[in-house]
């Protein structure tokens, strides 16, 4: 038998229209459409939740997301609807799963709300939403910090990992986006004895970044590139006593400098070195300034009937 699988985003289209509640204000930027609990636990399972974690949903619907991490992981969570019929089921709803210490609901527009402290974020909204939500993200949200979306992309902003559930035919696709540190311009560093000088060059989009080295002004290649949130990996050959050794560098990215060691061989030996950058003045760049060249173009203020 042939199966039809239908993508839950288009059953979402479909109840778009008319995102208006009886006797509201301000027009829903997206309606109402509960996540189905399975994917409510493959999204908290991809972010990887912990009980130190805060949890934001936005657009909490009957609060499930942050209930269940607050349930199942003992974290926090804050949920933010601006309809008040939501926010009145999710602190119900909360009662009677026993974690109304854990969590808070917000009857607020998600636009208005302060990412600042989340550490998680979880969304069942839409494409257009996600976008005009995505510099916010970048700009208040800290390195690390991981979003997971039911259905809905980030436009250029590729995910870091995908996962399709299915139920009655119909698949759903969660995404995991990890906000990484911004790690574009020029850096000068230094690391061992005697001490090797080099300079790394980072062009960053989202969290691709290509740098490129000069070590006693001659150019060298990295591979295995990474950037994890704040977590920057590298590996580099590195001039050594005439000839040259592998090197992987690891470090943390802190505002304006890096901190980390370069782990290499040395005479049959495992060294460890401290490994110190520092970013050149005014050549740090945002990473979403280039996003263009790297996809599709979408519409910041596409009205909310129009997804994907
Ligand atoms: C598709 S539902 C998702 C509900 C829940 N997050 C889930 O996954 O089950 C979207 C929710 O966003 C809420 N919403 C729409 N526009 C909003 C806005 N501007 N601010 C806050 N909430 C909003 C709706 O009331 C609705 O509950």
């Amino acid at each position: 038998m042939i199966k039809r699988l239908i993508p839950a985003s288009i059953l979402l289209t479909l109840v778009l229209a008319p995102a208006f509640r009886a006797g509201q204000q301000r027009q829903l930027d997206v309606p109402y459409v509960p996540t189905k609990y399975p994917v409510v636990d493959e999204m908290l399972k991809m972010a990887d939740i912990q009980k130190s974690d805060l949890v934001y949903d936005l657009g909490c619907g009957d609060g499930r997301l942050v209930i269940g991490a607050a349930q199942k992981y003992g974290a926090r969570g804050i949920g933010y609807d601006i309809d008040p019929e939501r926010i009145k089921e999710s602190l119900e709803n909360a009662q009677k799963a026993g974690v109304a210490n854990l969590v808070k609901f917000y009857e607020q527009d998600l636009f208005t709300a302060d990412f600042h402290e989340a550490s998680v974020m979880t969304l069942y909204l839409l494409t257009s939403v996600n976008l005009k939500l995505r510099p916010k993200m970048l700009k208040e949200l800290k390195p690390g910090t991981r979003i997971v979306s039911h259905n809905f992309g980030m436009g250029e902003w590729r995910p870091d990992q995908s996962s399709t559930v299915m139920i009655d035919d119909i698949s759903h696709e969660v995404y995991l986006w990890i906000i990484p540190a911004n790690v574009s311009g020029t850096w000068a560093w230094t690391a061992g004895k005697p001490e090797v000088k080099g300079e790394m060059d980072v062009q960053q989009v989202f969290q691709q970044i290509t740098p490129t080295f000069k070590i006693d002004g001659r150019a060298a290649a990295a591979r295995e590139v990474s950037l994890k949130g704040d977590h920057l990996r590298f590996v580099l050959d590195l001039p050594l006593r005439g000839g040259t050794a592998p090197a992987a560098f690891e470090a943390k990215v802190g505002g304006q400098s890096l901190t980390g060691t370069v782990t290499l061989q040395d005479g049959g030996r495992d060294v460890v070195w401290e490994w110190k950058a520092q970013r050149r003045p005014g050549t740090q760049k945002p990473i979403d300034s280039d996003a263009d060249k790297y996809g599709p173009r979408f519409g910041l203020k596409a009205p909310a009937k129009i997804i994907y």
